[in-house]
């Protein structure tokens, strides 16, 4: 089955042809870096303007590269939701115009899942139940799958995502955007334990495995101050001390994420770990990962399937159209889209409140 999918839910146009689920035709990302990074961050409006320019050459390029005709694909899965209306709604208008026109069945897939989906094409089949935390810019949650396709929530973040930490933190100190690869390649020649960041985590109770990264980002501007730290100017390189404090940042981000984990896989005891979204880029965290026996393997995508793009997208889609989904034409974009948070006999998860994802 040849799925092709579509992602536009931030700030990189991307398209892909996947055969089967396991085997990448093409994967084509245009990213928009250069755009937004004069401004520290996504602007929306140039965002939803530039995912126009480019989606209709991404996607041909997408097949071209692949091989294989409009015709000749399957069907077409494309990003609903969660993300910045205006970007989303150029992927999901595109999509179904081509699945209008090839008379093909289309269907919306949740980015996070996408995510999850990420590690289907370079790693051993998922084995369940399994552990999967998702990192991004804008997600940080721990679900646990019973099965394919099932998720119940752990925990996830109570307010910024590790993600968007990374890329306030190095705003902060102007060292560019998005903060989360520069600081992965600065912390590397850094002190971890040079910077004494004290801050405090909001009251949790015991059981429950959310995640907060806004104390230590505040923690991160207090110490700014209080050391008379200046913000590199103009892509000066940064001194030392910079140098220590994101290295030191970075640490007590992958000690958080990893104390969680270990939390679920001695409570749950799953199968496969999955570990997918931006952040899980993180060179420091991988080898963490890689470092200690969790007594379950872990599987994260190569570095290109772990930011945005569309193979993944494809992935998660393949799962419904084997099943014989069609969306139609009337489903839209959904900004802030859920996945079901299923409840699980034999894995509740003692948490005061249920969150919805
Ligand atoms: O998954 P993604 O491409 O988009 C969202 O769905 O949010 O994740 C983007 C995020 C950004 O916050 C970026 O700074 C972070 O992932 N990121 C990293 C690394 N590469 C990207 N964070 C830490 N280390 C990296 N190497
Ligand atoms: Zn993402």
């Amino acid at each position: 089955m040849l799925v092709l999918g579509i992602e536009s839910s931030c700030d990189e146009t991307a398209a892909a042809v996947v055969e089967d689920v396991r085997e990448i035709r093409s994967n084509v990302i245009a990213s928009q870096i250069a755009t937004h990074a004069p401004y520290g961050g996504v602007v929306p409006e140039l965002a939803s303007r530039e995912h126009l320019d480019r989606i209709a050459p991404v996607v041909a390029r997408a097949l071209t590269e692949a091989g294989v005709r409009l015709e000749q694909v399957d069907g077409l899965a494309v990003t609903q939701g969660p993300g910045l209306i205006g970007s989303l709604l150029v992927g999901i208008s595109f999509a179904k115009s081509l699945a209008m026109v090839a008379q093909k069945p289309i269907v919306g897939v949740n980015h996070i899942e996408g995510h999850i989906y990420s590690v289907a094409f370079e790693n051993p089949p998922v084995a369940y139940p399994a552990l999967a935390l998702i990192v991004s810019g804008g997600h940080t949650t721990l679900f646990l799958m019973p099965e394919e396709g099932r998720y119940g929530v752990l925990g996830r973040t109570r307010d910024d995502a590790a993600g968007e930490a990374y890329d306030k933190v190095a705003k902060l100190l102007g060292l560019g955007y998005p903060g989360g690869p520069i600081i992965d390649r600065l912390a590397k020649m850094g002190d971890p334990r040079a910077a004494d960041l004290v801050f405090t985590l909001p009251r949790m109770d015991s059981p429950n495995l959310d995640f907060s990264f806004s104390g230590l980002k505040t923690a991160v501007l207090r110490y700014v101050r209080e050391q008379g730290i200046e913000p590199v100017a103009n892509g000066d390189q940064p001194d030392q001390t910079i140098v220590d404090l994101v290295s030191s940042f970075q640490e007590k981000v992958i000690r958080s994420l990893l104390a969680r984990l270990r939390t679920a896989m001695q409570r749950h005891k799953p199968r496969t770990i999955i570990l997918a979204g931006g952040v899980a880029c993180n060179s420091a965290l991988r080898k963490a990962v890689d470092d200690e026996d969790f007594g379950a393997p872990v599987y994260y995508p190569s570095p290109v399937l772990t930011t945005d793009n569309a193979a993944m997208i494809a992935a998660a889609g393949y799962a419904k159209l084997i099943r014989g989904e069609d969306h139609g034409f009337e489903f839209t974009a959904s900004t802030s889209m859920k996945i079901e948070n299923v409840v699980m006999k034999g894995y509740e998860v003692p948490l005061k409140a249920r969150y919805k994802v």
